[in-house]
C-alpha cells in the first residue's frame, strides 16, 4: 500500500504509478531522467506540493493514492511464446461513413457506397473492416450519438443493406467490426427519454444523475453537466450535450447491453471497437476532480473515471458473457491509458480486451492536438522502441496514426508537399513493418492531408466549433479559428477522393463537409495508374508483410537507438531476417552501414551508397 511516506521511486515502481508519472512528463515536457535520478526517486511523496514552484496542492496526492491503490494487480512477465489469432496477423481498415462514398446524391456517405467500394478494400490486402458507428442517431457528434442501437442511420441506409454489406464483406473473405458506443447514448435514445419522464421506472437509474453538479468538465467544452428540469437534477454528459453518460453501475443496464451486442453478433459481425471504453466505470459519489490534475490534464474530473475501480470486472464480464461465446474481436479505445494499465486490460490471461487504442504517440511531449507545431518523428521512435520491447508477448499493440478523431498524419510532420510522396511510405513502412496490429484509416493510403478550411462555417465538429466559441472568449476570432484549425478532426473527415471528377467522386451531390482542391491531384484512379505512388506501395507493402510471416510474430531488435533520424531494426525468427531502415528526417542522413542482402521494397527507386535520402525507408532481406 502506497501512503504520503512512500518515495517517489515505490510509485514509479508500481505500474499504474508509472504510466500517471509517464503521462505528466509528457504533458509538460520533462524528461524520464527526472524521476529515475536517485535524489528525485527518493524524495517522499509528502514533500511534493511543498517543493518551491510546485502546482500541485495536498489533494493532489490523496487522489494520487487512492489511484495507485485501487490497482492491485501487474502484469505478468514476458517468458511464454505470442499466442496466435487472426487479428494478429490482419491489417484492419477503417471507414468513416459519412466521408467514404455516397450511392445516392444526398452527399452523404453510405452503406451501398461503402459496399460498392469493397473490391478495392480487398485489393489494397485489407483482412478486417472497422465501421464508425451506423446506427440511427441525430447526429450531434456524427452518429457516436445513438438513438436505437438496432437500427440504422437513414441516410446510411437500411438494415437490408447493412445485411448484404456483412454478407458481400464475407464473401471476400473479410471481417466487419463495428463500433460499439456504451460509455453514453444520445438524449434521444428511448432509455433516456424514459429515465426523464418515468424515474420511477427501470430506466430511472440508467444514466447518471445527481441533485447538485460536480467539477467535472466535458471533452467538449464547459461543465459535463445538464439541468434536467423533468427531474429537478442534474445528468452527466462527458462528451456533448446530447450524449448522456450510462450508468454501468446498474446490473440490469450492463445486462441490456450485452443482449446488444449478441444481437449483433448472432447477425454475424466479428467484433467491435469500443468507444471511450476505459470511461464506463466512474468512482462512487462522483467526488469533484482535484485542481492540479484538472489543469494539468486540461479536463475536470478525469482521475475518477479514466481507469475506474469497476473497469476490469466490466470488462471481464462482456468478454466472458458475450464476447468469447461468439469467438468475437475486441479493442478498446481507451484514451489516457499508459502501457501498464494498458497490459491490464490486455493481456491475453486476464480475459477483457484483445487490443486497446492508446494515443501518446499522436503528439510529441509538451503539445496537445489543438497546438500548430511540427511533429518530430524522433519521438515516433522512442515510442515504438519502448513498446516493442515492454508490452510483452500476452499483449498485442495495435499500430495507428490516424483515424476519424485526429488530422492527417503527413500535414503533422511536414506540409512540404515535396515529400508527401516519400513521407506518407515512410509512415506505412513503420506501421506495417513493426509487430503489431495496422489499422489504415480511409484516405491514409493515398497520402490525404488537412483540408484549407477558410472559416468556422467550413467546418461541421461539434467538439471544433464548441471549443472556438470557447477561445472567443479569452482571444480573438482570428487566433481561435487558428487555433481549431491545427486539431480539428474534421480533417479526417472530408469525402474520401475517389477521381479527379466533381466532389472527388464520393457524390454526385454537394457533400456534406467542404472539399479543397487537393483531389484533383491525389486520388484513387491516378494513383491506381501510377506504379510509384503512396497507393501502390500500400499495395505491395501489405502482400510483403503476408508474404514475410517474421513480421508478426518475430522478433523485434532495434539497432542504433541513440542515432537521431536513424530509425532501424530486424525483423527475426528462426527462418528469416528482415532489415528495416528509415531516414526520419527531411536532410540527407548518413547509413550505421551498408546493408547486406536484398532491397525488397523501398520509397525511392535505386538505391544510393553511404546515405539515406530524407525520409527514405527500405526493407531488405537478409539470407
Ligand atoms: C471517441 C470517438 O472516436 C469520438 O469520435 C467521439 O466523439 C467520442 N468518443 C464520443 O463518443
Amino acid at each position: 500500500m502506497l501512503t504520503k511516506k512512500s518515495r517517489i521511486k515505490d510509485v514509479y515502481a508500481n505500474p499504474i504509478g508509472r504510466d500517471i508519472i509517464d503521462r505528466v512528463l509528457l504533458q509538460m515536457n520533462i524528461s524520464k531522467k527526472a524521476v529515475t535520478n536517485p535524489i528525485v526517486g527518493n524524495l517522499k511523496l509528502k514533500v511534493l506540493p511543498k517543493l518551491p514552484k510546485s502546482q500541485l496542492d495536498e489533494g493532489f496526492l490523496d487522489t494520487l493514492l487512492t489511484l495507485l491503490n485501487t490497482e492491485h494487480e501487474a502484469a505478468k512477465g514476458n517468458d511464454e511464446a505470442i499466442l496466435k489469432a487472426w487479428w494478429k496477423e490482419a491489417v484492419f481498415y477503417q471507414i468513416y461513413p459519412r466521408s467514404f462514398k455516397d450511392s445516392n446524391g444526398d452527399g452523404i456517405g453510405d452503406l451501398q457506397g461503402i459496399i460498392s467500394k469493397l473490391d478495392y478494400i480487398k485489393e489494397l490486402g485489407i483482412d478486417a473492416i472497422w465501421l464508425s458507428p451506423i446506427y440511427d442517431s441525430p447526429n450531434d457528434d456524427n452518429g457516436y450519438d445513438i438513438r436505437d442501437y438496432h437500427k440504422i442511420m437513414a441516410e446510411f441506409g437500411t438494415m437490408e443493406d447493412f445485411d448484404r454489406l456483412l454478407t458481400e464483406v464475407h464473401n471476400r473473405d473479410m471481417r466487419l467490426i463495428m463500433d460499439l458506443v456504451v460509455n453514453h447514448t444520445s438524449d434521444e435514445h428511448m432509455w433516456y427519454q424514459k429515465a426523464i419522464h418515468e424515474p420511477d421506472s427501470k430506466y430511472g437509474d440508467y444514466y447518471i444523475f445527481k441533485d447538485q453538479p460536480n467539477n467535472w468538465t466535458s471533452f467538449f467544452s464547459g461543465s459535463a453537466w445538464n439541468y434536467v428540469e423533468e427531474r429537478g437534477q442534474y445528468a452527466l454528459h462527458l462528451f456533448s450535450k446530447k450524449q448522456m453518460d450510462l450508468n454501468w453501475e446498474n446490473e440490469t443496464l450492463r445486462h441490456e447491453i450485452h443482449d446488444m451486442v449478441k444481437w449483433w453478433l448472432e447477425k454475424g459481425v466479428d467484433g467491435f471497437r469500443l468507444d471511450v471504453i476505459n470511461y464506463i466505470s466512474k468512482r462512487s459519489g462522483l467526488p469533484d476532480g482535484n485542481e492540479s490534475i484538472g489543469k494539468l490534464m486540461e479536463y475536470h474530473g478525469v482521475e475518477h473515471y479514466f481507469y475506474g475501480p469497476r473497469l476490469h470486472e466490466y470488462l471481464h464480464d462482456m468478454k466472458e458473457k458475450v464476447f468469447i461465446p461468439y469467438n468475437a474481436f475486441s479493442v478498446g479505445e481507451t484514451p489516457g491509458t499508459g502501457m501498464e494499465m494498458s497490459k491490464l486490460l490486455t493481456a491475453d490471461y486476464r480475459k477483457e480486451l484483445d487490443m486497446v487504442f492508446s494515443f501518446d504517440h499522436l503528439e510529441t511531449p509538451g503539445h496537445t492536438r489543438f497546438d500548430d507545431y511540427q511533429y518530430d518523428l524522433n519521438y515516433l521512435k522512442s515510442y515504438m522502441i519502448n513498446w516493442m520491447e515492454n508490452y510483452g508477448n500476452h499483449c498485442q499493440p495495435s499500430l495507428f496514426y490516424e483515424n476519424h478523431d485526429n488530422p492527417r498524419m503527413i500535414s503533422k510532420i511536414n506540409s512540404d508537399r515535396h515529400y508527401r510522396n516519400v513521407l506518407g511510405k515512410l509512415l506505412a513502412v513503420i506501421q506495417l513493418t513493426l509487430r503489431g496490429t495496422p489499422f489504415i484509416y480511409q484516405g491514409q493510403e493515398i497520402g490525404m492531408i488537412n483540408q484549407n478550411f477558410r472559416s468556422t462555417s467550413d467546418l461541421r465538429d461539434v467538439e471544433s466549433l464548441n471549443l472556438y466559441d470557447e477561445l472567443c472568449n479569452t482571444m480573438n476570432k482570428e487566433e481561435a479559428f487558428a487555433k481549431i484549425l491545427a486539431g480539428s478532426r474534421d480533417h479526417a473527415r472530408t469525402p474520401m477522393q475517389w477521381n479527379n471528377q466533381q466532389y472527388a467522386g464520393f457524390s454526385t451531390g454537394k457533400p456534406w463537409i467542404m472539399m479543397d482542391e487537393d483531389y484533383k491531384n491525389c486520388n484513387v484512379e491516378a494513383q491506381l495508374q501510377d506504379e510509384n505512388s503512396i497507393l501502390r506501395f500500400f499495395q505491395k507493402l501489405i502482400a510483403l508483410r503476408k508474404e514475410h510471416r517474421v513480421i508478426y510474430y518475430g522478433e523485434v531488435l532495434f539497432i542504433n537507438q541513440k542515432e537521431k533520424d536513424l530509425f532501424t531494426y530486424y525483423r527475426k525468427d528462426g527462418t528469416e531476417t528482415l532489415y528495416i531502415e528509415m531516414n526520419l528526417s527531411s536532410s540527407n542522413k548518413k547509413r550505421a552501414k551498408y546493408p547486406e542482402g536484398i532491397r525488397l521494397l523501398s520509397n525511392y527507386a535505386e538505391d544510393s551508397s553511404s546515405f539515406l535520402r530524407p525520409y527514405e525507408a527500405s526493407i531488405w532481406k537478409y539470407n
